[in-house]
């Protein structure tokens, strides 16, 4: 194993003691904590007692099997082995439990256990009881917590009560992409290039800053695409999938439907019809109208199949299903991920020039122009939400694309 020189200086640590109790491995993407952290947890794990318990958990079992398992696997060979199904593995003889920390559950899998170590993926993404109940469970003399996270809000009890907080017995390790030596310089340009602001500033520079001014800071007339010109791109590059994501209107709030569609090898996203109403007048009135903008959009846009809608209104979903499914169009439930990655995701579309919204759905484009970020709230990174700008919209197009994080981002 070849190591960059900050990772060396981190693997000293652990060879002349220096580890703390809680040991955090903080920093840019794709710095190279993963891959030094899972190692020292390896190598501390095969030196320490071999009865005692060990875990490793993610935010979820998924998250941890791609971020971790695998390639620590691929790093250790036998001396490393795990069932994602059985939720254990062995390490160096070592029985390791593996959880996800996201589900409801989480915190009363690990509430018996005893644990002699732990390690964290994305300890950020993380709910605080979670954490809270696994450290009380870090129980046995000299027992040892591992964990990584990017930066995110100075205000995540993260930094506010653990890394900021002299009381307690942690270690941070911070990491800059620069760390990483590994990478190629193209492959740390184009990094750079993908990232604006907030995010920049978190993910590349690795610091932990506030959200504050246009959510969408990128998004400008350049994302915007005439009707002849996104024809032409779509005849040179066709799509594959496309999708319609609903949101309803409430009390002072809309209702949005927005046409998504992604063209070959998942690689630009569109927006290419909406439909957006504030008059609300009925359910009635709001099915008609889906089933018309459903129908037309298939006609006009065949790889269509699926429409994503807010959860909350089972009814209505059923009324929409039954007005659509003679088009061959489902009707599911809108996953809803965190709001902040779906925000994530748009912002490295636009900044990666993946994203163009057809010059007509100016109310998509009034939204990501509006958008701003709650200046009260600048503790919270929460998208400003109070009648003045249109989040229905927003949350409509987020609805559609959601679901293709993966291939979007190719992992
Ligand atoms: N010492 C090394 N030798 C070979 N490859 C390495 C080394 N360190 C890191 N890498 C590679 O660099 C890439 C990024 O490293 P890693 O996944 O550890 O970053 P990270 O800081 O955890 O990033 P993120 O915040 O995105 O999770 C990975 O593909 C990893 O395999
Ligand atoms: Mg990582």
């Amino acid at each position: 194993m070849t190591f960059s020189p900050k990772q060396e200086e981190a693997m000293l640590l652990l060879k002349n003691g220096e580890l703390r109790r809680l040991n955090i491995f903080e920093g840019s993407v794709r710095s190279g904590k993963t891959y030094v952290s899972m190692i020292m947890w390896a190598f501390w794990t095969a030196q320490s007692p071999k009865e005692k318990a060990y875990l490793m958990c993610g935010k979820t079992l998924t998250t941890l099997k791609r971020n971790v398992l695998e390639p620590l696997k691929a790093l250790l060979g036998d001396s490393f082995d795990y069932s994602v199904s059985k939720k254990e593995g062995t390490l160096f003889g070592r029985k390791i439990y593996l959880e996800g920390a996201a589900n409801a559950e989480a915190e009363s899998k690990i509430r018996g256990m005893t644990l002699m170590g732990a390690y964290c993926d994305e300890l950020t993404l993380f709910g605080e009881d979670y954490f809270v109940m696994l450290l009380s469970r870090l129980s046995e003399y000299g027992a040892k917590l591992f964990a990584t996270t990017n930066p995110d809000n100075p205000s995540h009890w993260v930094k506010r009560r653990y890394l900021d907080n002299k009381n307690i017995d942690l270690l941070s390790i911070k990491f800059s992409l620069e760390d990483n030596v590994f990478l190629p310089a193209e492959y740390v340009k184009s990094l750079k290039n993908e990232f604006r602001g907030v995010f920049y500033d978190r993910y590349i520079l690795g610091k932990w800053v506030a959200a504050e001014g246009r959510v969408y800071e990128s998004f400008s007339l350049d994302n915007i695409i005439a009707r002849a010109e996104l024809k032409e791109r779509l005849s040179e590059n066709k799509l594959i999938t496309a999708a319609i994501g609903v949101d309803y209107g409430g009390n002072g709030s809309a209702s949005a439907f927005v046409l998504i569609g992604i063209d070959a090898g998942f690689r630009n996203l569109y927006v290419l019809s909406e439909y957006y109403d504030k008059r609300n007048r009925s359910a009635e009135n709001l099915i008609k109208n889906f089933e018309a903008f459903t129908l037309d959009s298939k006609s006009k846009i065949p790889p269509l199949q699926t429409a994503y809608c807010d959860s909350a209104e089972q009814l209505l979903i059923k009324s929409f299903r039954q007005a659509v499914g003679k088009y061959g169009v489902e009707v599911k439930n809108a996953l809803k991920k965190p709001i902040n990655t779906r925000i994530n995701m748009l912002n490295r579309l636009i900044a990666a020039k993946r994203f163009y919204v057809a010059e007509d759905c100016v109310h998509v484009i009034e939204a990501l122009q509006n958008a701003v970020w709650d200046e009260r709230q600048l503790h919270k990174d929460v998208r400003l939400d109070n009648g003045t700008s249109n989040i229905d919209s927003l949350d409509a197009l987020e609805y559609a694309f959601e679901r293709y994080e993966n291939r979007l981002f190719g992992f």
